[in-house]
C-alpha cells in the first residue's frame, strides 16, 4: 500500500533533524509577547515580526513546517511574495491554527473546552486553497490545586472536539496536529501530571478511533510531563524525560508518525534539554520525538528584535541558533558547547 498524501505530509513534518515553528499566536497572545518588549501590537508590526522569522536564511535545514494564524496566512513579505510562498520556497510546509480558543465549559468550574467546530469544514477548504498543508487545534487541561479537576467530563469534551476537528482536517487532505496541553500552572507534582496526561491521552486516542481518524495521517502535540510551575519539588531533566516517554509509550499507538512537543512556558534551554534527554533514552521509540515550539523558539529572537528594523540580523541569528539546538536535540546531540556556540 503506498502512503497517502496525509501520511507523506505528516512524515515530512517530522523528517530527521527537523521540527515545527508555532507562529500562530492570536492577536491577544502576540499582544502579551510584544508588550513585554514595548512593541506596539499593530498589523504591520506583526507582519514585520513574522517576516523576520520566515526569511531567516538556512532555517529550512531545521524547520519542517510553520503554524500560521489566520491573519498571517494572508500576509506577504516586503517584496510582495505571500508568506506561504516564502515558506514553500524555503522547503517549509505552511500550517494553520484553526481552533477559536478555549472557553469555559458550562457547569464545570475551572475547566475549559476549545471552540471552533462550527463552519470548520468551510474554513479548512479555504485554508487548503491558501496553501495550508496541516492544521492545529489546542485543547487545554488545567490541573486544579484541590485534586478535583480535571474531571472525566472535562477531558472527554476536549477529546471529542479534538477528534471531530481531526476528522474534518483529514476529509480536507490537511494533516491535523492534535494538541492536548496539560497546563504547567499550579503546584502539582510530576506524578500528578503523569496521571492527568495519561488519562487525557487515553481519552484522546479513544475519541480519535471513535471518529474514524487515520492515525498514520496525524501528529500528536503533547505537553511534557513536568511538576507544576510553582511546585516545591523540581524534577531533574532525566526524570522529566523518563516520565514523559513512559506516559507516551502507555498511550500513543505506534501508528502515529510523530510526536511534536509544545514548550508550554519552559525556558528555551530547558525545553531543548528535555527533548534531548528523551532522545538519549534507550530506544528506539515507536515514533520520532520532535518539537513544535512557540515560546522556546521565539523568546530569544523576539527579545533581540525588539521591533527595531536595525536588529533583524541579530534576531535571525538568535532564531537560527535555537532552531539548530532543537534540531540537535532531536538526535540526542545537544551539548553545552553547541548552546554556547551562538556567542
Ligand atoms: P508553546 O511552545 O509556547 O507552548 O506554544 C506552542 C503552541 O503552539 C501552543 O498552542
Amino acid at each position: 500500500m503506498s502512503p497517502t498524501t496525509l501520511e507523506v505530509t505528516a512524515r515530512a513534518l517530522v523528517a530527521p533533524g527537523k521540527g515545527i515553528l508555532a507562529a500562530d499566536e492570536s492577536h491577544a497572545t502576540i499582544a502579551r509577547r510584544f508588550e513585554a518588549h514595548g512593541i506596539a501590537n499593530s498589523e504591520e508590526n506583526r507582519r514585520r515580526y513574522r517576516q523576520m522569522l520566515f526569511t531567516t536564511k538556512g532555517i529550512g535545514e531545521f524547520i519542517s513546517g510553520v503554524i500560521l494564524f489566520d491573519e498571517t496566512i494572508r500576509q506577504a513579505a516586503d517584496d510582495g511574495r505571500p508568506f506561504v510562498e516564502v515558506l514553500t520556497r524555503a522547503g517549509i510546509l505552511p500550517g494553520i491554527k484553526v481552533d477559536r480558543g478555549a472557553k469555559a465549559l458550562a457547569g464545570a468550574p475551572g475547566e475549559q473546552v476549545t471552540e471552533g467546530l462550527d463552519g470548520l469544514r468551510e474554513r479548512l477548504a479555504e485554508y487548503g486553497k491558501l496553501g495550508a498543508r496541516f492544521a492545529k487545534w489546542r485543547a487545554v487541561i488545567a490541573i486544579g490545586e484541590d485534586g478535583r479537576t480535571p474531571t472525566p467530563r472535562g477531558i472527554e469534551a476536549n477529546a471529542e472536539a479534538l477528534a471531530r476537528y481531526a476528522a474534518l482536517c483529514q476529509e480536507a487532505a490537511i494533516v491535523p496536529i492534535v494538541e492536548p496541553e496539560v497546563l504547567l500552572d499550579g503546584g502539582h507534582s510530576i506524578e500528578r501530571c503523569l496521571e492527568v496526561t495519561e488519562a487525557t491521552l487515553h481519552a484522546v486516542f479513544h475519541a480519535l478511533s471513535a471518529q474514524h481518524v487515520t492515525l498514520e495521517g496525524l501528529l500528536l502535540k503533547p505537553s511534557m510531563v513536568l511538576p507544576g510551575a510553582t511546585a516545591q519539588h523540581r524534577a531533574p531533566v532525566a526524570e522529566v524525560a523518563e516520565a514523559t516517554v513512559r506516559c507516551l509509550r502507555r498511550t500513543v499507538p505506534a501508528a502515529v508518525p510523530g510526536i511534536v512537543f509544545l514548550s508550554g512556558g519552559q525556558s528555551d534551554e530547558l525545553a531543548t534539554a528535555h527533548l534531548d534527554a528523551m532522545n538519549r533514552l534507550p530506544g528506539p521509540q515507536p515514533w520520532p520525538l520532535s518539537f513544535s515550539y512557540a515560546r522556546a523558539l521565539q523568546a530569544a529572537p523576539l527579545k533581540a528584535w525588539g521591533g527595531d528594523p536595525a536588529r533583524v540580523a541579530d534576531a535571525q541569528r538568535a532564531f537560527l541558533h535555537r532552531a539548530r539546538c532543537n534540531s540537535a536535540a532531536r538526535a540526542g546531540a545537544y551539548t553545552p558547547e553547541l548552546e554556547r556556540s551562538a556567542a
